[in-house]
């Protein structure tokens, strides 16, 4: 895989490189059953109703999982996008992979959510997920509002973004010093932490965190959440005040299994 260039990777020199996680998902991890795993997670969060014939848009694509997955349970249009050239070509090849016969209404673009030209140019879409994604753009409010503009009347948006928690300043200062080591400490970094996380989680959730929803994978997550920087955050009633600025009511919430995880939030905007 090619190296994404310095303004793919984002607008910080130490932007994490999440294309590389998603080659390596995509080529060890990744199979049927993970994308039920992904179609599952739609269905109870979005629910089919809202899915089927919706145009619907995934902001910061990865792998490509959930445009796919969204497809399978009868959008029309697809579309993801993703800042990262690599999670594109991955999310590419896992679409030949999964669903070549979906290729005339699933499409792939490469794409900052922070480019309003480009994001603008896009149309707009009954069904905007922006799943794990606009809080690693640098300038995560910005990036909402862009992506907020992508939804029509009446439309929904599902974001998920890390909740405000009083560790998460120490995570920005692990995560930076996680990407400034060279590759052999990161992966001693992975084990180490992610050895340590994994019998936190078990202990603050009572399950074991090796049983991953969405179809993800631990160890996967594991070097996501270490590296993935720029890395914001928010509490939950500051997102509900911000979107409710935009024209969006919040139709629900769902808290993360862990304090630091993503609140998931799904939306409606307003009738203009
Ligand atoms: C944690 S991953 C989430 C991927 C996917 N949404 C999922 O749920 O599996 C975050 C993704 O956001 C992408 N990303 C970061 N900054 C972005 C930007 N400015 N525009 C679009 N995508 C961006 C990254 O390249 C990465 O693929």
């Amino acid at each position: 895989m090619g190296k994404p260039d310095k303004a793919a990777k984002g607008n910080s020199a130490l932007a994490f490189d999440f294309g590389d996680n998603w080659d390596h998902y995509s080529r060890t991890v990744l199979d049927d059953g993970r994308l039920g795993a992904a179609v599952d997670s739609l269905r109870s969060l979005i629910g089919t109703d809202r899915l089927a014939g919706a145009r619907f848009c995934d902001v910061g694509s990865g792998s490509g999982l959930f445009t796919i997955a969204a497809a399978l349970l009868g959008t029309g249009r697809a579309l993801g996008f993703d800042i990262n050239p690599t999670g594109v070509e991955v999310a590419r090849r896992n679409l030949s992979r999964f669903a070549p016969d979906m290729a005339d209404r699933v499409e792939f673009r490469q794409g900052s959510a922070l480019d309003a030209g480009f994001v603008d140019g896009l149309g707009r879409f009954d069904v905007v997920y922006a799943w794990g994604s606009l809080h690693h753009t640098g300038s995560m409010w910005p990036a909402i509002a862009n992506a907020a503009r992508l939804v029509d009347d009446g439309g929904t948006f599902v974001l998920a973004l890390y909740n405000r928690h009083w560790t998460s300043p120490l995570w920005t200062v692990v995560k930076i010093l996680y990407n400034l080591s060279p590759a052999l400490l990161r992966r001693v970094w992975d084990r180490l932490l992610g050895s340590l996380m994994l019998v936190a989680v078990w202990a603050v959730t009572g399950s074991s965190p090796l049983r991953k929803e969405r179809g993800m994978d631990f160890w996967v997550d594991v070097t996501d959440w270490l590296g993935g920087y720029p890395y914001e955050y928010a509490g939950v009633d500051e997102v509900r005040g911000r979107l409710d600025a935009m024209g969006f009511d919040l139709l629900e919430v769902r808290p993360p299994r862990v304090p630091t995880g993503c609140n998931e939030f799904v939306l409606r905007r307003r009738a203009a």
